[in-house]
C-alpha cells in the first residue's frame, strides 16, 4: 500500500518537473492583448519546444526574479531533437529548486536546421524581436529585474539586447535597439559565447557565410599584425589591435555598459565548436566579467547541458561555484 502511494505521489510530482512548452495560454492571451502577437513568441512551427514560460492563471504568484534564456544558432527554446537540446536540462533543474515556469521564459530564434546556421547573424529583425520578448516578460511579470542565461550565439545576441545601440547590417540598413536594459539585469551568464568572433570566420566569403560578416556577424579579423593563425596561442608577436566585426567591437568597447550587475563567463577547454583563443584573446570571456568558470571535458553543448547546477549557483549566490554540484560548503558569498 505504501509503495502504491509513493508511486502515485511520484507520478503526480513528475509532470511538474518536466519542462513543457510552448508558452502558457495565459501568457499568450496577454501577449495578444498587448500588441506582441506579431512576434510569434510561441514558435509552434518548431513544436512544443519552440518556447516556454508563463503563468497558469492570474492567481499564480511570481516569487523568484524571472530568468530569460537565449539559445544559440540552430538550437531551440526547449529540446527539439538530439542536436537542438534547448534549455531543457537547465529549466528542469531550476524546477527542482522551486523555480516555476512563471519565472522562466524562452522563445526560439531562427530554427533547428543546421544547414542554415551559416545564414544566421545578429540581424536587426532577430535582435529587435528578442528585445521585444524581454519587454513582454518584464511587463507581464511586473518584475523590476531579470536574470539572463545565454549560450553560444545567444550570448552575443543577449549582450546587444542589454546594451542597446546601433546595428549596421551588411546590406547597409541600420537599426537602433532601444532602450538599453542594463539597469534591469541582475545576473548575466554567458556560456561559450564567441565574444571576439570565431576563427572559422577568417577569410571566408561572407556572401556564402553571412554568419561571418564584418558588420554584425562573427568575423574575428583576418590577421593581427604579423600573426596569420587566428587560433594560435600565445601569438608569435604581440598584437593588441585587430579590427573585427563592428557589432562585436561595439559590445566589447571599453565605453560599453556592463551586461548586468553580476556578469559570469563560462566555457570549456574542450569546446569542439569554438577555437577558444582568437588572436590571443579568450573569445568566451565577456569584458567586465565578475567571474569566469572554465571546465575541462565538456563539449560546446555540454557546457550548457551539464552545468545546470552551477548555473543555479551563479543565479542564486551571484558567485562562481568552486566545483560542480557543491553548494553546501560556503553560502556566505558577498552579494
Ligand atoms: C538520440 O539520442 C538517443 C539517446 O542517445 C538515441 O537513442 C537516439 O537514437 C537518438 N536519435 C537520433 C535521431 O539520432
Ligand atoms: C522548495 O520548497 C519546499 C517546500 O516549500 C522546501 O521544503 C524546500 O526547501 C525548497 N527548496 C529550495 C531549494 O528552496
Ligand atoms: C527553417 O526555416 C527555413 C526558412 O527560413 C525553412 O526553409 C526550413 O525548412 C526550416 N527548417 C526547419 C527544420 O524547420
Ligand atoms: C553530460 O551529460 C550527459 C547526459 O547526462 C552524459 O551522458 C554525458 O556523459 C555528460 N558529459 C560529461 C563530459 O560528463
Ligand atoms: C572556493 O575556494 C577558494 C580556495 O579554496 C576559497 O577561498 C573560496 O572561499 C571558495 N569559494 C566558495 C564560493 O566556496
Amino acid at each position: 500500500m505504501k509503495l502504491v502511494v509513493s508511486i502515485m505521489l511520484c507520478l503526480h510530482l513528475l509532470p511538474s518537473l518536466l519542462a513543457q512548452g510552448p508558452i502558457t495560454p495565459h501568457f499568450q492571451a496577454w501577449l495578444n492583448a498587448h500588441g506582441y502577437e506579431k512576434y510569434d513568441f510561441a514558435r509552434e512551427d518548431i513544436g512544443l519546444s519552440g518556447s516556454f514560460g508563463g503563468k497558469i492563471d492570474d492567481s499564480e504568484m511570481i516569487r523568484n526574479t524571472p530568468i530569460v534564456f537565449v539559445h544559440g544558432n540552430s538550437d531551440s527554446a526547449l529540446q527539439t531533437n538530439n542536436f537542438s537540446t534547448g534549455w531543457q536540462m537547465t529549466v528542469e533543474y531550476f524546477l527542482t529548486q522551486n523555480y516555476t515556469l512563471a519565472e522562466m521564459y524562452g522563445t526560439s530564434w531562427g530554427n533547428t536546421s543546421t544547414a542554415l546556421a551559416v545564414l544566421r547573424y545578429h540581424d536587426c529583425e532577430t535582435v529587435h524581436r528578442l528585445r521585444q520578448f524581454f519587454n513582454a516578460v518584464l511587463q507581464y511579470t511586473k518584475a523590476t529585474r531579470l536574470h539572463i542565461i545565454s549560450h553560444s550565439m545567444g550570448v552575443t545576441l543577449a549582450r546587444k539586447i542589454v546594451q542597446g545601440g546601433r546595428i549596421k547590417q551588411p546590406n547597409g540598413a541600420m537599426c537602433e535597439i532601444v532602450p538599453p536594459l542594463t539597469a534591469l539585469v541582475d545576473v548575466f551568464i554567458g556560456l561559450a559565447g564567441a565574444n571576439v568572433g570565431l576563427c572559422a570566420c577568417v577569410n571566408v566569403d561572407e556572401n556564402f557565410w553571412p554568419t561571418c560578416n564584418h558588420f554584425d556577424g562573427l568575423w574575428p579579423g583576418d590577421s593581427c599584425g604579423e600573426n596569420k593563425d587566428c587560433a594560435e596561442f600565445p601569438l608569435k608577436t604581440s598584437c593588441n589591435v585587430v579590427e573585427y566585426s563592428q557589432y562585436l567591437m561595439d559590445i566589447n568597447s571599453p565605453q560599453a555598459a556592463k551586461d548586468g550587475a553580476h556578469v559570469f563567463s563560462v566555457w570549456s577547454k574542450d569546446d569542439d565548436l569554438l577555437s577558444l583563443h582568437v588572436w590571443g584573446r579568450e573569445t568566451c570571456e565577456i569584458p567586465q566579467s565578475d567571474g569566469t568558470k572554465i571546465y575541462t571535458g565538456l563539449n560546446h553543448m555540454e557546457t550548457k547541458l551539464n552545468t545546470t547546477a552551477d548555473q543555479y549557483y551563479m543565479i542564486t549566490y551571484r558567485a562562481i561555484p568552486n566545483s560542480t554540484n557543491d553548494y553546501t560548503r560556503n553560502n556566505q558569498v558577498t552579494l
